[in-house]
């Protein structure tokens, strides 16, 4: 279980019409645990859900607040509706501390590529790498109109390339992506749209140059579903997983204890280790050399009839 914080609503603020800014900090003043840009923390909205939010600041040793920023989303699962309509200054949120997915890796050069909100994390490495100077940095931030531009002033201003589709169109991402360097490295953070574009134009560079973060994640009942037995090694006890259920909620059912966040295969949290059977792999976290030996029961299945899995810490 990640390690939880009540942190106190010291601003809420709106953004833009769809996206607010909320300032968490510790309610007796004291410094929050370290954390380095493209970290995300887990919320527990007022609803009950538990929603994955990056920070947008530039990360540091011992901040003294959070700082995240929620895009409402009628249409999805309720969690950034309650954070907008329940949320007020004073309340108090379980956090969970910062993990991080989306870490910088060193390079001589970053192209960054935001889409709308994904905007949230690219910020704070941004601000990290210019803290730090000596990296070239480039950010393509692409929204839809200057009102729907979080941050605007701020990036209008930094020598960003800020684009708008409803009044430019689409931006053509290939004069960007055209030629691969081994020396740059790509992070794009955004729609699954984008998302999948930027790894279909960048198919020719190597892949460890190429970072994506897909808020959107992974519908955890999409694709081939067939049913599967879960065995949970601490106890040995079996569990079925019917195909309309995932693995999940499967183990939850079963009186397993197993934490979860984004249940869409991009936080993180879920992880658990895979001790024997075949993973059908499909969240966005792990690695290839991790798909071995760990599975996210959030989205991912089994392509085996059975598979034994484990909690990550003993
Ligand atoms: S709950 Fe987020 S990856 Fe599984």
């Amino acid at each position: 279980m990640p390690e939880r914080l009540h942190l106190v609503v010291a601003e809420r603020d709106d953004l833009t019409a769809a996206v607010a800014r909320f300032v968490l900090r510790d309610p007796d003043g004291a410094a929050l645990p370290g954390y380095r840009g493209g970290a995300h923390v887990t919320v527990t909205t007022p609803s009950g859900q538990r929603r994955s939010y990056s920070l947008v600041d530039p990360g540091g040793r011992a901040p003294q607040q959070y700082v995240i920023c929620v895009r409402r989303d009628p249409g999805g699962r309720g969690g950034s509706v309650s954070m907008h309509d329940d949320v007020h200054p004073g309340d108090v949120l379980e956090v969970t501390w910062p993990a991080n997915n989306f870490a910088l890796k060193r390079a001589k050069r970053y192209l960054f590529i935001a889409g709308g909100i994904g905007i949230t994390p690219i910020r704070a490495m941004v601000g990290e790498l210019r803290a730090r100077g000596g990296a070239q940095i480039e950010l393509l931030y692409l929204t839809r109109s200057a009102e729907e531009t979080a941050f605007l002033d701020e990036f209008s201003e930094d020598g960003t390339l800020l684009h708008h589709s409803a009044t430019s169109g689409r931006l053509d991402l290939w004069p960007h992506l055209e030629h691969p360097d081994d020396d740059t490295r790509i992070y794009c953070c955004g729609p699954t749209a984008l998302i999948e574009e930027v790894l279909a134009l960048t198919a020719h560079w190597r892949p460890s140059r190429v970072h994506v973060e897909d808020f959107a994640g992974v519908d955890a009942l999409g694709g081939r579903r067939t049913p599967f037995t879960a065995v949970w090694a601490p106890t040995g006890q079996r569990i079925e997983v019917p195909a309309d259920k995932s693995l999940l909620n499967s183990l939850r059912s079963g009186g397993v204890d197993v934490d979860g966040s984004c249940e869409s295969g991009t936080c993180g949290t879920c992880r658990l280790r895979l001790l024997a059977g075949e993973a059908d792999h499909r969240d966005l976290v792990l690695t290839g050399q991790e798909r071995a030996d760990h599975v996210m029961p959030c989205v991912s299945r089994a392509l085996s009839q059975e598979i034994t899995v484990a909690p990550t810490a003993p």
